[in-house]
């Protein structure tokens, strides 16, 4: 890698944090959905609040609760601290971490340590590897994958799919063609489960059909409601090149506000696999604006495994209550799971929403 081409990585990943942190990067008016639910109360719950078990599978492993920090960073000095903070939170609770996009790793050897750092903090836990969808178009090589899995000890591979996001970043890379079959070699080729993720802007039933049949495990839905990551990049192209503009204004408009709502992805996923029972031992993890125990339950009540975070989490981290943010949510979903009579995650699972009026 050249050394401008390494320091486009570094200004990017560094941007990234700074921008989600301090940014108003948020949809306009576009929300979750998840607010337009409730839960039906129960007023018999039949069990002892401190006998709740918020422990659930995922993957074949069992973890702490239904809940992951989602992909976010590694690749440059600084964060390597945030990937070890992030790392003792998930040990703390033991809940599985993705590390951000590692296409840096395989280019250059210098920051792979910011992506290692998380294994040694968190020596139990499911760790992910990520690699986006622009490098599984190219097609990844077995020493690719070698280097991927072995620096985190990975018990996977996270492929992020970004197309509205590269579409935006002023050095993106817009081709992607052949990304499907790509992963379908890789699903029969690679020895952990992959699985595959949007960064904000949703994965449709349609979508999710087409990953299924490629071999995924899983599939996080990353919806609209949280980060726009069309806003992130826009940002980031306003700072190199200034007020001049790609798209019209009403298009630019839509643009930035592209994207399915997570409770929608959630519920024609939900739909896709009541129809195809072939596709029921998918796992299917919901984030995308996840910011609280309540929406981890409706999550889990719409039909997710496990609910992910990245944006809260890193404010939280910022703020240094990353470990009470967490134990806050968990709380939310115990009470939660109290008065809807739901002793385990299994049970919240079949608890039925209602639309608010
Ligand atoms: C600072 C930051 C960096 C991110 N980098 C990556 C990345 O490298 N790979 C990836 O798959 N997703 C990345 N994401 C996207 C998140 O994993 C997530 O899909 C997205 O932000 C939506 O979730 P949220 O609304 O909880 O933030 C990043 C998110 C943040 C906040």
């Amino acid at each position: 890698m050249s050394n401008t081409a390494d320091n486009i990585t570094i200004e990017r990943k560094h941007s990234h944090v700074e921008i989600c942190l301090h940014g108003e990067v948020g949809f306009n008016g576009k929300t979750t959905g998840l607010e337009r639910f409730e839960f039906v109360h129960n007023a018999l719950p039949e069990l002892a609040l401190s006998d709740i078990d918020l422990s659930t599978t995922f993957l074949g492993k069992r973890i702490g609760a239904p809940l992951m920090i989602s992909s976010m960073t590694g690749g440059y000095s600084e964060a390597a601290m945030l990937n070890k903070r992030l790392a003792e939170t998930a040990q703390r609770f033991n809940i599985p971490l993705g590390v951000g996009s590692m296409r840096q790793a395989l280019e250059n050897s210098s920051y792979r340590e910011s992506f290692a750092i998380t294994r040694k903090f968190a020596p139990s836990v499911q760790i992910f590897a990520n690699i986006g969808a622009p490098e599984i178009s190219k097609g990844l090589t077995q020493s690719d994958l070698t280097i991927l899995l072995e620096l985190l000890e990975a018990d996977g591979l996270i492929v992020h799919l970004n197309a509205a996001q590269e579409l935006f970043q002023p050095e993106g890379n817009t081709d992607f063609r052949h990304v499907l079959d790509q992963l379908s070699t890789l699903t029969h080729t690679i020895s952990v489960p992959v699985i595959v993720k949007e960064v904000g802007c949703g994965i449709s039933a349609a979508v999710a059909k087409q990953l299924i049949e490629a071999g995924v495990s899983a599939i996080d839905v990353a919806g609209a409601g949280g980060i726009s990551w069309q806003k992130v990049e826009e940002v980031r192209y306003t700072r190199q090149y200034g007020p001049e503009r790609r798209f019209s204004q009403s298009a630019l408009d839509e643009l930035l506000n592209w994207g399915i709502p997570t409770a929608q992805c959630l519920l024609d996923i939900r739909d896709l696999k009541k129809e195809r029972s072939e596709f029921s031992d998918i796992e299917i993890i919901a984030s995308g604006g996840i910011c609280s125990g309540i929406d981890i339950a409706k999550s889990l009540a719409l039909g997710a495994h496990l609910a992910a975070s990245a944006r809260c989490i890193l404010k939280a981290l910022h703020e240094d209550t990353l470990e009470k943010t967490v134990a806050t949510w968990l709380n939310d979903l115990r009470a939660i799971m109290f008065l809807t009579g739901a002793a385990t995650i299994h049970e919240l699972r079949k608890r039925k929403l209602i639309i608010k009026h």
